[in-house]
């Protein structure tokens, strides 16, 4: 059984990770990976297969940056040969970024049976372009790999057949489960000069937060002032930092009090995100790996296509208006530990689900 795995971005090295994993225990597949070249920074991408012992991908297509219609129309195009070349089973695609969609699209067209890990996600905001690409992929996806309720409720009432679709569990966070322990012995505390408990976390790379002068600088402001009453680091994502430098708001969030940092390594991040009072996020990903974690999350968004991370107790949609941003640190602060629950299945087994159900699949 070939099937071909594509990863393009960041959060995606995470989720393929167990599932390379998984392959590696079922000599009857035969596993590709194929990277996209959507992230291409050694602290975007290659840094995570180091730490998180994923193969080096057998293709890397390249692409790099431009704007979405001409990164996904080019993804397509490079993928296409791959595809012809290896006649797969089955192209598995994760998430939902442009990667995912392009490589869907082109398996579709080709005869080849798509199988969408994360399926079901929808924020019903359709001026994300995750969104758009959640659609997208689900509507031409086979095999359909949800991993909570929300995601099974959406399927359904679009009409999606309920035999390709299963219940899963989430795969980032077998690879969370998987490396706590690693990451907690990492010194990244000691090297930012920080106490356990006595910080915040902060994230941001949505196009709507951060491709917009007025919004972004608003919000580093409001984040700068909470920064004065408990330190927060900042690891910039490229897209933040050029729009912070275009801006000329670089300066604006170190003056107050946010540390700006490089974007960190998987296992540093980790580390910083389960010591901290709180994290501030617009990521999806980040939302679920805090319900894990059990740290307060205030999301930095009018929505989420993850509300069982709400449901739990451990996330709050804040958006972006300073009042509500500082209502909800006030709350987080006075409030003891948090005791949210963790989301049905989410139990470090999903990749294992997955690679039972493909195997059965053919
Ligand atoms: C992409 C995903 C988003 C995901 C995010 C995680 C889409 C539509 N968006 O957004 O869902 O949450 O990745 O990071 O697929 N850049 C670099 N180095 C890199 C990669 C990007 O400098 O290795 C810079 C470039 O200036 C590029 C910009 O970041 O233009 C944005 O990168 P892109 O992949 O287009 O989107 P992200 O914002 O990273």
């Amino acid at each position: 059984m070939r099937i071909i795995n594509v990863c393009g971005a960041r959060p995606n090295f995470m989720k393929i990770a167990p599932l390379m994993e998984a392959y590696r225990r079922h000599p009857s597949i035969q596993p590709l990976l194929v990277h996209t070249g959507q992230h291409y920074d050694a602290r975007m991408s290659e840094q995570f297969f180091d730490e998180l012992g994923i193969p080096r991908p057998d293709v890397n297509l390249g692409v790099g940056s431009g704007s979405p219609t001409w990164q996904t129309a080019e993804i397509m195009l490079r993928f296409e040969p791959i595809v012809a070349e290896h006649r797969p089973d089955i192209v598995l695609v994760v998430g939902d970024v442009n990667s995912t969609v392009a490589c869907a699209l082109v398996a579709v067209r080709m005869g080849v049976r798509v199988a969408h890990v994360e399926a079901g996600l929808r924020s019903f905001d359709r001026t994300m372009p995750e969104e758009i690409n959640r659609l997208l992929t689900d509507a031409i996806s086979d095999l359909l790999f949800v991993t909570e309720p929300s995601g099974l409720a959406n399927l359904k009432r679009e009409g999606v057949a309920p035999e390709k679709v299963h219940f899963v569990g989430n795969v980032m966070i077998d690879t969370l489960l998987r490396n706590l322990e690693r990451a907690r012995s990492r010194p990244i505390l000691a090297d930012l000069g920080l106490v356990p408990r006595r910080y915040a976390v902060l994230t941001l790379h949505r196009p709507a937060n951060v491709d917009d002068p007025t919004t972004l600088g608003r919000l580093i402001e409001a984040l700068g002032e909470i920064g004065r009453e408990l330190p927060i680091i900042f690891p910039v994502h490229p897209r933040t930092r050029r729009n912070l430098e275009q801006f000329g708001l670089a300066g604006a969030g170190a003056e107050r009090g946010l540390r700006l940092v490089e974007p960190l390594g998987y296992l540093d991040f980790l580390r910083l995100m389960a010591e901290a009072r709180l994290v501030l996020t617009d990521s999806g990903g980040i939302q679920e790996e805090t319900t894990i974690l059990k740290v307060p999350c205030l999301t930095l968004r009018e929505n989420t296509e993850r509300p069982v991370t709400v449901d739990v107790g451990c996330n709050q949609l804040v958006g972006t208006d300073p009042a509500r941003i500082e209502a909800a640190f006030r709350r987080v602060m006075a409030a003891p530990e948090s005791t949210s629950r963790t989301p049905d299945l989410w139990d470090g087994h999903a990749a294992d689900r997955i690679v039972d159900v493909l195997r059965k699949s053919v």
